[in-house]
């Protein structure tokens, strides 16, 4: 059954947002070791509207990933690897297939998308969004910490993910990930910055605790469907409400990532602060710095 939504609609990126949680409902709780609750979240969270992870920096990475993917194609014949290291949903993986789409079919049709996480759950997500759009697409369940593997990429993504990585093993895992770059290719990081002060913490608990009762309220009123369980959705989502507190890879600074990527092996080409504005309304309202760098191999 074709998607009703096109890659190139810059609403929904062709995402499926309310079928990814009947899916995730029924994928997590058979394939998530001890992320279930998190998986879920992310999913539930965005199926409600609000703004979540991707949705914060999406028209400068299609900014970013378009001029990338561009240059790449016309610089070189055959295929454009792309491999996205780390993905909670469909969310990075529409993003980056949305920006090519822009491109055109033909550069679409060049694509080949590669997702890798440590959980099945979003790689399945990813399968299904890759099989209604007729990407080319392949997966795998790996630890960026350890893959055993490598992925070589003419562009490689990776949003949100260094937070969930140890501080002390940061550097190995961007040497790593930078060693799978094609001559002249090129890796876009993006990470929040989080300076955990009290405020900052208390209202992003209040963020994700307002979706929390924005998506029982929506599941009660009929405009969410809930397969299964409404209440049940409802516990993971209250024992997930704090889960983003204790990340062990969090920056406290820009400067902080910026020596990170700077002390890293490849050259720092790109370097862009972005500030969102979170909250409002009820809501305790905050600004939250993110970062959008590249950096890019040499040849
Ligand atoms: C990439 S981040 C954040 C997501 C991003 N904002 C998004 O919209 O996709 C979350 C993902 O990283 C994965 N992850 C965490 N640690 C990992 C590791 N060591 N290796 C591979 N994946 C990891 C988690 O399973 C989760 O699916």
């Amino acid at each position: 059954m074709a998607s009703t939504n096109h890659l190139s609609d810059p609403v929904t990126f062709g995402e499926d947002l309310a079928g990814n949680l009947q899916r995730v409902l029924e994928i997590a709780p058979e394939h998530c070791r001890d992320c279930a609750d998190y998986h879920i979240r992310c999913v539930a969270h965005r199926a409600t509207g609000e703004r979540f992870g991707i949705d914060f920096d999406r028209p400068e990475l299609v900014a970013v990933l378009g001029d990338l993917a561009g240059r790449r194609l016309a610089e070189r014949p055959g295929r454009l690897d792309i491999v996205i290291a780390g993905s909670a949903d469909t969310g990075v993986l529409a993003t980056v297939a949305h920006a090519v789409s822009l491109l055109g079919e033909a550069a679409l049709a060049r694509c080949r998308f590669t997702v890798l996480d440590l959980c099945p759950t979003p790689l399945l997500l990813c399968r299904h969004f890759a099989a209604e759009h007729g990407l080319d697409f392949a997966s795998a369940a790996v630890d960026l910490t350890a893959p055993g593997e490598r992925f070589p990429a003419d562009i490689l993504v990776m949003h949100s993910v260094f937070r969930f990585i140890d501080s002390r093993l940061q550097p190995a895992v961007l040497k790593e990930l930078g060693s799978w770059l094609k001559p002249g290719g090129a890796m876009v990081f993006s990470n929040r910055i989080k300076t955990r002060t009290s405020e900052e913490t208390k209202a992003d608990i209040a963020k994700r605790g307002a979706a929390n009762a924005l998506f029982g309220a929506m599941a009660e009123r009929g405009e969410i469907k809930v397969a299964g369980d409404p209440g049940a959705v409802m516990k993971r989502l209250e024992r997930a409400l704090y889960d983003d507190e204790s990340r062990v890879g969090e920056f406290r600074t820009a400067d902080e990532l910026k020596s990170l990527l700077a002390g890293g092996p490849l050259p720092l080409t790109h370097f862009d602060e972005i500030v969102c504005e979170i909250g409002g309304g009820d809501r305790p309202r905050y600004r939250r710095k993110r970062v959008l760098a590249v950096l890019t191999a040499p040849g």
